[in-house]
């Protein structure tokens, strides 16, 4: 059972109340609006455990879910979002990046994406990033009730190929919040992030 552990501005603020940097945080990244906080809440079988918004830009700080004592979901604040004020934007992506660099016990990446827009610049530098960091990434395609099977399918395909060529440990999985897609898969490969 997933408890709200902590709300954080940025890393300094993180160690000083999370000491020790240690067990395993798996965090979930991803444009404003691509369904972060929602897939929490869904994979996490709580429906207001994350704060979930229509409007982009809902989460502002580094979020933190503890499953148990060594392990920990990380609700990232999402990138790429254009109407927030630049200062506001800055101080959001510096502590993004502050948190990527400097946590040690990141073990997995969870990127997520909108099916129908999937692989944007951001994306694949989040990707690009976690990948020469050698950690796991899931790239989840959501909002996959939006598509038809046909369309879901073909979507899904075309960024296996596309992530694929770029390195074959990234692992691609269509889901829905709404709908409950994929969320037993996405469980698995948690729980084997989760247990090293
Ligand atoms: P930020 O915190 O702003 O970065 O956004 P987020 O990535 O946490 O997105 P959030 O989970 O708040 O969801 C954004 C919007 O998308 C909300 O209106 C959700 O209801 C909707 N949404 C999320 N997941 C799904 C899904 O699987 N299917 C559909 N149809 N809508 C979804
Ligand atoms: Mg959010």
């Amino acid at each position: 059972k997933a408890k709200f552990l902590i709300s954080a501005p940025d890393i300094a603020h993180l160690n000083e109340h999370l000491p020790g940097d240690a067990g395993v945080e798996i965090a979930f990244a991803g444009r404003s609006n691509a369904g972060k906080s929602s897939a929490l809440n869904l994979l996490t079988d709580q429906k207001s455990l994350a704060r979930t918004s229509r409007t982009p830009g809902r989460t502002q700080l580094i979020n933190i879910f503890e499953l148990d004592e060594h392990r920990r979901l990380v609700d990232l604040p999402g990138y790429g979002f254009a109407q927030v004020p630049l200062a506001l934007k800055k101080k959001w992506q510096e502590s993004l990046g502050e948190y990527l660099q400097e946590r040690q016990c990141l073990g997995g990446m969870v990127v997520l994406m909108d099916i129908r827009h999937p692989l944007k610049d951001l994306d694949m530098q989040m990707i690009a990033w976690a990948v020469e960091s050698e950690i796991p990434v899931l790239a989840l395609l959501t909002k996959a009730d939006k598509l038809k099977q046909s369309e879901r399918t073909k979507m899904v395909n075309e960024v296996r190929k596309h992530l694929g060529d770029f390195d074959a440990r990234v692992k691609v999985e269509p889901f829905s919040s709404l709908k409950g897609i994929g969320k037993s898969k996405v469980l698995g490969i948690l729980n084997e992030w989760c247990h090293p």
